[in-house]
């Protein structure tokens, strides 16, 4: 196995998870900086065609891990690998962003859920390329329906 190291930093308006907005739908806007370490900065070049961004990065503030839990807006437990939640066996977050412009090693964007000063593992250019009436969303879609008799919506 390698070991990570970051590639470089978040700077997010968000210090304390309860200020990140959670729940159903919820849809993120808040604009942050991905800050490039200099010796990687040759890895940016050609990124600002893109507009949008995988970003994968450390959930450094949380411990341990879980395999079965309940997310806010649903009573029921579920598998840690159908959802995504912060305490898993690997702690890699995974998030799109909108890429709005690059200054140097500075990518500034839309779209941050992550702590400010959270490490950052990986980015690459986000692609779909699966017809959205291919896609399932599993227990999700059931929430979304409100099927679930005593669902907690937000
Ligand atoms: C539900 S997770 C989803 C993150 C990412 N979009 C994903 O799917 O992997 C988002 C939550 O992770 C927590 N979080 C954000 N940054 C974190 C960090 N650096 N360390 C630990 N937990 C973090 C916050 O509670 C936030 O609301």
């Amino acid at each position: 196995m390698f070991t990570s190291r970051p590639i470089g930093f978040v700077s997010s308006p968000y210090k304390d998870t309860s200020e990140i907005p959670k729940g159903l739908g919820v849809k993120h806007e808040a604009e942050g900086v991905l800050t490039i370490l200099p010796e990687f900065e040759t890895g940016l070049t050609d990124i600002e065609g893109f507009s949008h961004l995988f970003v994968l990065w450390e959930f450094d503030r949380s411990q341990g891990f879980e395999l079965l839990g309940s997310p806010p807006f649903d009573n029921r437990p579920h598998g840690v690998f159908a959802t995504r939640s912060p305490r898993r066996p690997n702690p890699i977050g995974l998030t799109v962003v909108e890429l709005l412009r690059r200054e140097g090693i500075e990518l500034h964007v839309r779209g941050v859920d992550m702590l400010d000063g959270t490490s950052i593992l990986d980015i690459k250019p986000y692609m779909s390329s699966i017809p959205s009436e291919s896609l399932r969303r599993g227990w999700l879609a059931e929430v979304e329906a409100g099927k679930n008799q005593g669902t907690v919506l937000p």
